[in-house]
């Protein structure tokens, strides 16, 4: 089935790689591939999600993603959907506006001043608590960077990652945006390259250093969140092949190889 958007109205998000449109409609939003295969990434990284501990054993929600045809300009296009997770009343705050109201200047410069990466991802782990009141925000930082470290989602920038404010009251917000991840940019990441070569390059956001290295002293802090089954490359296929059909049949068997491929890998590092 195919969706129609007949809205012209495009909600801008600043993002360090541009905006992928997207739509607000009937309670759900709606984002187009710009790059690549996002929504392949978004609703296959959901899937990986729901198999994992997050909310059976903690406070953390994630947002779900499904693959969508698209009728966009007169055109059909692959995307994918999520449904609002706002609650009437409730407003996202990303942590760039959080620090930017608490501290008069852009996080940014905060950061600089601290002296090793460990002191910087400490930082925004516990005053992001302290601002917010939400004591297990270091363990939810975890979290998000464990999920980055097994997708290589290179996009984590201070828009996305976000609390929930309702009359001066924080909740966390469930995890959303992973659509840089599993090498789904095609021009960062050319179809032409083998793999690994495009992993080595890739570095992990916000603090733009390895994957590993902000995996491992995130959780040398605040230990191990993130509970996976280990997977076998035939159980990622069989998830992915109705994801797939979205995409033209030449790229099919390319973005199979490079999705399985990445997470065979990164869930090693876990
Ligand atoms: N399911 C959702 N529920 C509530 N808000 C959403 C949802 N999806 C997107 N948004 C809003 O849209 C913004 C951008 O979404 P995001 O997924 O980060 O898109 P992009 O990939 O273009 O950065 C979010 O910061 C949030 O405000
Ligand atoms: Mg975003």
């Amino acid at each position: 089935m195919t969706v129609r958007l007949v809205s012209n109205e495009k909600i801008a998000e600043t993002s360090s790689k541009g905006n992928q449109e997207k739509w607000f409609d009937h309670g759900w939003w709606y984002k187009l591939d710009q790059f690549g295969y996002e929504a392949l990434t978004e609703t296959f990284t959901s899937m990986i999600l729901e198999q994992s501990n997050i909310e059976g054993d903690t406070p953390f929600q994630f947002a779900r993603y499904r693959m969508e045809r698209l009728h966009v300009h007169g055109r059909d296009r692959t995307g994918c959907s999520s449904e609002n997770f706002l609650k009437p009343g409730q407003a996202i705050v990303t942590l760039s506006h959080l620090f930017r109201q608490h501290l008069g200047h852009p996080l940014k410069e905060e950061l600089e001043r601290l002296s090793s990466d460990k002191k910087r991802i400490a930082y925004l782990a516990e005053e992001t608590a302290a601002i917010t009141g939400l004591r297990e925000f270091p363990e939810y930082l975890t979290l998000l960077f464990e999920i980055d470290s097994l997708v290589l989602n290179d996009d984590r920038h201070l828009n996305n990652i976000a609390v929930i404010e309702q009359n001066g009251h924080y909740d966390y917000c469930p995890i959303f945006d992973q659509g840089a991840g599993l090498l789904s940019n095609v021009q960062f990441s050319p179809m032409d390259i083998a793999t690994p070569a495009l992993i080595r390059e890739l570095r992990a956001r916000p603090f733009n250093m390895t994957f590993n290295r902000q995996l491992h002293t995130v959780q040398e802090l605040y230990g191990k969140q993130l509970r996976i089954p280990r997977f076998t490359s035939d159980e990622l296929m069989q998830d992915l092949r109705p994801l797939l059909e979205y995409y033209a049949s030449r790229d099919r068997g390319l973005i199979a190889d490079r999705v399985c491929d990445t997470i065979l890998m990164r869930q090693k590092e876990l």
